[in-house]
């Protein structure tokens, strides 16, 4: 089956697999607008992290313009909410971008994340389309800790830190992969298809940043990746206040 190909490798680089208390919560109705609203910065940041590793190591002053200038609209939307979202005609980056001399793998990278960009610009109007079709108010949401908590462990020299923080980016990818798999069959029949939808691209980003963050290292990745994945794995089991596409275990507020 499709999923099983896709998933394989996923679940074998991940720790663990999602608890059920959180997909317990994921699934009750009364969560489904938290949910889509996180997914849909989700999109939004996967695409800026990809754009802020091509503006710090690949790319030249002009396309390093270039690539603010593409995230702005959907920047303008979700932070000021400036328009209607609809930037349908916006995810296609129409200047070449051009890779910077002293960076050795810089055609690679912008290869790779020139397409990411692209599908979580895609993913984020999906996203949006789903929620303005359901009467779902877009407001602007804090992010849960996941994010910031493995990338606090991102070590601060060259070239370490570039292959940690692809390393994360592969975790970020597989953990949303693996969490999209199992609310998919939970939710109704649009969810359902919208999420199994997603699953191809998200594994391609997982591997993609997995792939780059060895082509980049001068040492074998092993350790490291096993580094964070005890890290991430905690982030997924342990108790976590705050609600969100990459939470941990929700806690039960005691009703008062
Ligand atoms: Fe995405
Ligand atoms: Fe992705």
């Amino acid at each position: 089956m499709l999923t099983t190909t896709l998933l394989d490798p996923i679940l074998t680089f991940l720790p663990n697999t999602t608890p059920q208390a959180w997909l317990d919560e994921a699934i009750k109705p009364e969560n489904l607008p938290l949910l889509l609203t996180d997914h849909l910065m989700c999109e939004l940041k996967a695409a800026q992290t990809a754009m802020l590793l091509l503006r710090r190591y690949a790319v030249d002053k002009d396309s390093s313009q270039a690539l603010l200038e593409w995230l702005k609209p959907f920047e303008d939307f979700a932070y000021r909410k400036v328009g209607d979202g609809d930037l349908s005609t916006k995810i296609t980056l129409s200047k070449k971008l051009i890779s910077r001399s002293n960076f050795e793998h810089g055609d690679e990278l912008i290869a790779k994340m020139v397409l990411l960009i692209k599908e979580e610009l895609h993913h984020f109007g999906q996203v949006l389309e789903i929620m303005q079709s359901r009467n779902i108010p877009y407001d602007n949401i804090p992010a849960s800790r996941y994010a910031r908590s493995l990338m606090q462990h991102v070590r601060t020299h060259e070239p370490a830190k570039l292959t940690d923080t692809l390393i994360c980016g592969a975790f970020i990818e597989a953990r949303s992969c693996e969490r999209f798999a199992a609310i998919a069959p939970n939710l109704d029949e649009e969810l359902n298809k919208f999420y199994v939808s997603l699953l191809r691209s998200e594994a391609r980003h997982f591997s993609d940043y997995l792939g780059l963050a060895q082509l980049v290292s001068k040492e074998d990745i092993t350790e490291r990746v096993a580094y964070f994945r005890a890290i991430e794995g905690q982030l997924i089991v342990t108790d976590d206040p705050d609600f969100r596409f990459h939470s941990g275990v929700p806690i039960q507020l005691a009703v008062a």
